[in-house]
């Protein structure tokens, strides 16, 4: 520490301390963080005593959810011998590219592998979009409820999120009138979510022209994560945006999900859109991913084989989730206090429950009282208290057991209906 004076503690307005020295800030403002942990990790932390038995209906990991890998094919492709030499190539491998584009032909997508750029996963990949599309303060459109994470994703970069809203009317619909009132001098992207999570819906075909015409209108790029596109609940394939030209379009996908193999860390973006913006997106995004080279070769080598995992996986999940699905439906069908919001696709349901208690406490009750952890919907930022999201990739019993309980839970306190259920 030499000439940097005595250290002093500075308290900001979250309770976090910070050490400073001669007055100057040790951490940057970006990670000014509450890190105390909330009321439900803590009582998950108590919850989580030993010998006690929880059901855990917030399971997101897949490779803690009892599925069959072919672990023999899946370790073999990372012993590639090519793997050995360091062959540093911003994009990626070409043949790794390759086996992303044939993904997207199945999916009747003709992607050109050189408008393809590999990363660690797509929480990376949406860091090189931000990166590539936003100054300090610039803001990008996220719709509500969504994904927790994107706060972070976000901080990092310096971008502020602006919300738009999602509503629900007998399925989920992007509510244009706030996301055309979101709009600023400042905007750069409207992020998508195709399904989103946690509301399984998907951008419809009328919602996806208008979401074209509006980035032409205000040179705006669309940046749509499709982690979950292969997860229709009606077997359908729904439409990827890797073939959308209309508008600068960053497609960003991975292994995580469509192969459930987070562990091995690969994700890629796809950009596709109006050539003017393409060739210098891709140029700039190569810059940014050549700072980094940050996939390893043996995962590059081996992207092939993970890629094609996802049929023997996807054909467990979906059974699995459709399984869940038939079963909550039947146990609901017997009760009428708790229903279940409409659902397209992904590893999520979303359950509609009486306000007797915030969402946080409900969960922390259910935890407590029943032993079964669900998610609060308000981590999800929806508008209104009265949701729960519950995993549809848990194990059949243990997510039946955990319904069970969770009915049990709002049938036993003899809860007044609220008007809406009466
Ligand atoms: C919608 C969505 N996008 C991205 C991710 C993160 O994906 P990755 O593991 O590829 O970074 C998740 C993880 O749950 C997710 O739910």
């Amino acid at each position: 520490m030499h000439g940097r004076g005595r250290p002093c503690i500075h308290v900001f307005r979250s309770g976090a301390a910070f050490l400073r020295y001669d007055g100057r800030l040790m951490f940057s403002c970006r990670t000014d963080w509450k890190l105390a942990p909330n009321r439900f990790t803590n009582a998950l932390d108590e919850a989580r005593a030993p010998g006690s038995e929880l059901i855990d209906l917030t399971i997101s990991n897949p490779t803690r959810a009892g599925l069959t890998y072919d672990s023999a094919a899946i370790l073999d492709a990372l012993k590639n011998p090519n793997s050995l030499e360091y062959d540093p190539q911003p994009k990626g491998l070409l043949r790794a590219r390759e086996a992303v584009a044939a993904y997207y032909r199945d999916h009747g997508e003709a992607v050109d592998p050189e408008k393809l750029l590999l990363t660690t996963g797509t929480s990376e990949a949406y860091s090189f979009v931000f990166r590539l599309l936003a100054s300090p303060g610039d803001e990008i459109l996220v719709a509500k409820p969504s994904y927790p994470l994107f706060d972070f994703l976000a901080d990092l970069q310096d971008v502020k999120l602006v919300p738009y809203s999602l509503i629900y009317d007998h399925g989920w619909q992007i509510d244009f009138h706030t996301l055309e009132q979101a709009v600023t001098e400042k905007s750069r992207a409207i992020v998508l979510v195709h399904p989103n999570n946690p509301s399984g819906s998907y951008v419809s075909p009328p919602e996806r022209e208008r979401l074209n015409e509006l980035c032409r209108k205000h040179n705006l790029a669309l940046l749509v994560d499709e982690v979950f596109l292969d997860y229709a609940h009606d077997g359908s394939h729904a439409q990827s945006f890797a073939g959308n030209n209309e508008a600068l379009t960053f497609t960003l996908s991975g292994i995580s999900k469509i192969s459930a193999l987070p562990q091995m860390k690969l994700g890629w973006i796809a950009v596709t859109g109006p050539g003017a913006h393409v060739k210098p997106a891709l140029d700039r995004l190569e810059v940014i991913a050549d700072t980094y080279l940050s996939v390893s070769a043996p995962v590059q080598w081996a992207a092939s084989t993970f890629v094609e995992q996802r049929k023997s996986i996807q054909a467990q999940l979906v059974a699995r989730i459709h399984k869940n699905l038939v079963g909550l439906d039947h146990r609901l069908a017997a009760q009428r206090l708790c229903s279940r919001l409409q659902v397209e696709g992904g590893w999520y349901a979303v359950l509609r429950v009486p306000v007797t208690h915030s969402d946080d406490e409900l969960a922390i009750s259910l935890l407590q009282h029943k032993r079964v952890i669900v998610h609060p919907g308000h981590f999800y930022d929806f508008p209104q208290e009265g949701y729960l999201v519950l995993s549809l990739i848990a194990e059949e019993d243990h997510f039946d057991e955990g319904v069970q309980r969770l009915l049990n839970f709002f049938g036993d306190t003899e809860l007044p209906l609220s008007d809406q259920q009466r």
